[in-house]
C-alpha cells in the first residue's frame, strides 16, 4: 500500500464518511432502534429505504461502506460475528463440492468447516498454504481456496498473489481471512483474492465489546457474492443497531491503533527473540521469520498486533510465565486496546504446550516488556 493509500485510510476512518446525523447535524450518527417503519395513508413508505430493520439498517450500511472502501472492494457485508461471515462463504459451496483450506488456522473456522463438509458431502483438503508448492500439488478443481494470513496462532504468512493464481487454475474463489492483518496493513483483493473476511470483533472494533464479522468482494456481480447477499438477507444473520454503532465508533481510531499496536508488537517480538528463556518467536515482522519477505511485500505499515512465542521448559514453564503476568490479561481473542495472553493449548490441544500467544494492545511498550521480563524470570 502506498503512502497516499495510508493517508486516505486515516481520513476515511476518522471521518467515517456519512456519519453525520442529517436531522440535527450531530457529528456522530444516532442509533435507530426501530425494527419497523410506518407507511402513510396511501400505503406509501414514509422513507423509501426503510421497511424493516433486518433489511434496512443505516448504521450497518455505513459500517459496510467504510470497510468495503478500505478493502478496495466493490461491496461489503457485516455479520453478527466473524464465524457467521465464514459460514456465509462456505454455504455457497454446493453439496458434493470441494474446499481447499489452509491447515493450522483459527481453530473455530477449521472445526466448523470440517463438520459442515461432512454434513454436506463436500471434500475438504487441508494443506499448509505457506508452501505454494504444497497448495499447487493439491490439483484438481475446487469451489473455494481459504487462506488466513498472518495465521492464528502460528503467524504463518501466505502469499496471496501466488494463492490467487493457483486458485484460478482450480476454478476456485480465493478467500482471505485477513483478521490479523486488518484493512490498514493489507488489502488482499488488490493481490487477486475474490473475497476478504474479517472477524471485526478483533482490531476493527478494537475494544473487546462487540462481536462482528465482515466480508468484502472483488466483484459485486458474481453469482457467489449474490448468493451470499441473498442468504444474509433471507436467512437474517444481521447485526443489531447498537453493535453497528459501537463498531463504527471503534473503527474511527483503527488506523492509529493498528499503527501503535504493530510498532509495539515488533518491539516485543525483538525483545523476546533475544531472551534466553524463549525457544522461538513467531512473528512475520522479524527479518528471520520464514514469511518475512512475502509479508513485507503484501503488508504495509506494520505486521500486526498478534504474535506467539514458545517458552523453554515446556508446559510448566509456559504456565508459570502466564500466571506471573500482571499487565497482560489471561484471556482469548485479539486486536483490543488491552494486551492479552493465551495458553492456546488449553483450548486447542494440537498447539504446542509451551506456546503463548500475545495480542499487543496500546499500553506503553516499556511496561509490556517489563511485564514479560518479570514473568519470564519465573520460568527457570
Ligand atoms: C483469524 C480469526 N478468524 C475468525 C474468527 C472468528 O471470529 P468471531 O469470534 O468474531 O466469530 C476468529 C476469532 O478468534 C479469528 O481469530
Amino acid at each position: 500500500m502506498t503512502k497516499k493509500n495510508r493517508t486516505e485510510l486515516a481520513t476515511l476512518f476518522a471521518q467515517a464518511n456519512g456519519a453525520i446525523d442529517p436531522q440535527t447535524g450531530g457529528v456522530v450518527p444516532p442509533i435507530q432502534s426501530a425494527t419497523t417503519f410506518v407507511r402513510d395513508e396511501s400505503y406509501a413508505l414514509v422513507s423509501p429505504d426503510h421497511i424493516y430493520a433486518r433489511d434496512d439498517n443505516d448504521l450497518v450500511r455505513l459500517g459496510e461502506d467504510i470497510l468495503a472502501r478500505a478493502e478496495h472492494g466493490e461491496d461489503g457485508l457485516l455479520f453478527p460475528s466473524g464465524m457467521a461471515a465464514v459460514a456465509a462463504v462456505m454455504r455457497t459451496v454446493p453439496n458434493g463440492g470441494r474446499i481447499v483450506m489452509q491447515s493450522g488456522i483459527y481453530w473455530g473456522a477449521t472445526k466448523w468447516t470440517r463438520e459442515f463438509c461432512v454434513r454436506r458431502a463436500i471434500e475438504l483438503v487441508e494443506v499448509d498454504c505457506a508452501d505454494p508448492d504444497a497448495l499447487r500439488a493439491v490439483g484438481g478443481s475446487a469451489d473455494i481456496v481459504w487462506i488466513e494470513t498472518p495465521s492464528n496462532p502460528y503467524l504463518k504468512t501466505i502469499d496471496i498473489a501466488a494463492s490467487a493464481d493457483i486458485a484460478n487454475t482450480m476454478g476456485a474463489a480465493l478467500v482471505v481471512d485477513s483478521t490479523a492483518a486488518t484493512p490498514i496493513l493489507s488489502q488482499p483483493l488488490d493481490h487477486g483474492a475474490e473475497f476478504v473476511m474479517h472477524s471485526a470483533t478483533k482490531a476493527i472494533n478494537g475494544h473487546s465489546d462487540v462481536l462482528a464479522g465482515f466480508l468484502a468482494c472483488a466483484d459485486a456481480g458474481s453469482p457467489r457474492w449474490q448468493a451470499i447477499c441473498t442468504d444474509r438477507h433471507d436467512a437474517g444473520a444481521v447485526m443489531g443497531s447498537f453493535e453497528a454503532w459501537l463498531l463504527i465508533r471503534g473503527m474511527r481510531t483503527l488506523p492509529l491503533r493498528v499503527e501503535r499496536m504493530s510498532a509495539t508488537a515488533l518491539a516485543v517480538a525483538d525483545y523476546l527473540s533475544c531472551h534466553d528463556a524463549v525457544e522461538t518467536v513467531l512473528y512475520p515482522g522479524l527479518p528471520a521469520d520464514p514469511g518475512h519477505a512475502v509479508a513485507a511485500r503484501q503488508m504495509s505499515g506494520g505486521f500486526g498486533s498478534l504474535l506467539s512465542f514458545q517458552v523453554n521448559g515446556g508446559r510448566q514453564a509456559a504456565l508459570k510465565c502466564v500466571g506471573a503476568m500482571q499487565l497482560f490479561k489471561r484471556a482469548t481473542s485479539l486486536g483490543g486496546v488491552e494486551s492479552l495472553v493465551e495458553h492456546r493449548h488449553t483450548i486447542e490441544d494440537t498447539v504446542p504446550e509451551n506456546l503463548l500467544r500475545l495480542s499487543i494492545g496500546i499500553e506503553a511498550r516499556d511496561d509490556l516488556i517489563s511485564d514479560l521480563r518479570e514473568a519470564l524470570s519465573h520460568t527457570c
